[in-house]
């Protein structure tokens, strides 16, 4: 449940519900996808309630940063981070657009999706926790063939959040069968 330092307004709740809509409704039988953005959404909340930052570009942003997957894998027969920087943005602007979003909203969210594979690309706190929630989904498939020594590497050197790290030491070191 929401335990943001900021809390959105029940107006604000009721945009996010609609960009969560249009974003499963956009990746339609593919709920891989579907399921990775709301996980991603489900660790970015978390994340907002040790860091101070919008909450409603926040949830936008994790909800649509992957939505140029399709696009990508269409035109460019990939789904590498480059191209899905390159074909996300004009999705989530036509998303955030058909929802009524204002171009300053729309703009911030389209340059966090436009960015998301690259590190330290935009400097602030929403894409920093988008960084840090992505790695957490993602790295559960990565790290489990890893040292402890080495997932501990990986984290310091990975992670940019503090409240990031933390969770990401709970969730692949602490939880861990083998402590090689
Ligand atoms: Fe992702």
């Amino acid at each position: 449940m929401f335990n943001l330092l900021v809390k959105p307004t029940s107006e604000q709740k009721q945009f996010l519900a609609k960009v969560r809509a249009a974003m499963e409704h956009y990746f339609g039988d593919d709920q891989k996808r579907i399921d990775h953005a709301l996980q991603v959404c489900r660790y970015a909340e978390e994340l907002l309630t040790f860091i101070d930052a919008d909450p409603v570009l926040t949830l936008t942003s994790a909800c649509l940063h992957d939505i140029g997957i399709h696009e990508a894998e269409r035109k460019h027969g990939s789904s590498a981070g480059n191209w899905q920087e390159l074909e996300g943005p004009p999705v989530a602007v036509a998303i955030l657009t058909e929802l009524d979003a204002d171009l300053a909203f729309i703009t911030l969210v389209a340059e966090i999706v436009g960015n998301h594979h690259t590190a330290r690309a935009v400097e602030s706190p929403e894409f920093r926790i988008i960084w840090d929630a992505d790695a957490l989904v993602n790295f559960s498939d990565v790290l489990s063939y890893r040292s402890a020594e080495q997932v501990e590497c990986i984290l310091q050197k990975h992670m940019v959040t503090e409240p990031g790290l933390q969770m990401a030491r709970q969730l692949f070191l602490n939880n861990r069968q083998d402590h090689k």
